[in-house]
């Protein structure tokens, strides 16, 4: 009801409050602190983020709420604590760094917490609840709103530390998607705000997939959508502390590759070009991509670098588009 989902925002406020308290002045959470400021984030950054420290305890949390006089089985539909069957109740964030994740309104309701070390889950995440939809959350999106507007484009990152870096070092207009693949629902969002979108996933496998589906999915309502790519299998967030934000500017998001392009090189990845066969398949699923495409100008452009490339005429190609995308419909 609407009387616990208010209890269960405020006990996220009070533990934003908390955890980054926490942070900066308990002895364990020092260390938390440092590992931040080894990462190149600013104290700057991390008091803007509110980011914080879940002190490495069994009920310290249990023991806070109480206190503030939250029941703790609303704080166990919130996520915040977890119950056994003996009815005992545990913090669920213990040792983390913590990262508030807000909404639209900039009012945290949820965490994901990041071990210190090796330990999995690397980030643990807080359960969806009545106030936390992992799908309907842009992480960073309270924050970087108005400079998509101003900048008419956003740039879709898959990790906490990717947004946080390219703020600190003046990409403002940039949200994450928390590692799953962009959902329509997220994507409507954006739309809303700008239609260029530049998608900056990592550049390991998982990324490159996860690209793919984003890219389709703006793509297919309407976005011109970009696709970067981060050099040495690094994380935008790694380049950008090695390199500095502006190199990653010019290097990385301003030679970002037309979606198209970014499918052209993904799909060849998948055909060997010198076998005939395989080049006509790589050819189809080429044109199917170009078909979508709603621009004339667009279509005809790809269709001209298509037919240099495999000595095809322009007619025919362009014969092949119509009838794909009367298919399409
Ligand atoms: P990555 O594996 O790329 O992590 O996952 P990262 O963001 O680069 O992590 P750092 O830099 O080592 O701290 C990308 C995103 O996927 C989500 C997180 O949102 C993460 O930022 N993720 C990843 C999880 O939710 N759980 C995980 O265990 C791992
Ligand atoms: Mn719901
Ligand atoms: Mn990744
Ligand atoms: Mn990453
Ligand atoms: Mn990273």
């Amino acid at each position: 009801d609407n009387q616990e989902s208010q209890a269960m925002l405020e006990a996220h406020q009070w533990l934003t409050k908390l955890y980054h308290h926490l942070l900066k002045n308990s002895k364990d959470g020092r260390k938390a602190y440092e590992y931040l400021l080894d990462r190149g984030f600013t104290e700057e950054t991390i008091q803007k983020y509110q980011l914080g420290y879940s002190p490495d305890d069994k009920d310290f949390v249990v023991t806070f709420l109480e206190k503030k006089g939250f029941h703790p089985q609303t704080m166990v539909k919130a996520g915040l604590l977890s119950v056994n069957d003996q009815g005992n109740y545990a913090d669920r964030f213990r040792g983390r760094v913590m990262f508030p994740l807000r909404n639209h309104l900039g009012k945290t309701v949820a965490f994901a917490g990041r071990a210190l070390g090796d330990q999995q889950p690397k980030y643990l995440n807080s359960p969806e609840t009545e106030l936390f939809h992992k799908g309907r959350l842009l992480y960073n999106f309270d924050l970087a709103r108005s400079s998509i507007r101003k900048e008419k484009t956003v740039v879709l990152f898959e990790g906490f530390g990717d947004v946080i870096s390219a703020a600190q070092s003046g990409i403002p207009y940039a949200v994450g998607t928390m590692g799953t693949s962009l959902s329509s629902t997220q994507a409507n969002l954006l739309k809303k705000y700008t239609d260029q979108i530049i998608v900056c996933y990592d550049g390991d496998r998982a990324g490159i997939e996860a690209a793919v589906k984003a890219a389709r999915l703006t793509k297919s309502i309407g976005c011109q959508t970009f696709v970067a790519r981060v050099p040495d299998g690094l994380d935008p967030d790694d380049f950008i502390q090695r390199h500095g934000g502006d190199r990653f500017k010019k290097e990385v998001l301003d030679t970002s590759d037309t979606y198209i392009s970014f499918m052209m090189s993904y799909l060849r990845r998948d055909y060997n070009l010198q076998v005939e066969g395989d080049r006509i398949a790589y050819i189809e699923k080429v044109l199917q991509e170009i078909a979508t495409l709603d621009r004339a100008v667009e279509r005809e452009h790809y269709l001209n670098e298509m037919s240099s490339e495999f000595q095809l005429s322009l007619e025919t190609l362009k014969e092949e588009i119509s009838q794909i995308r009367s298919q399409q419909g």
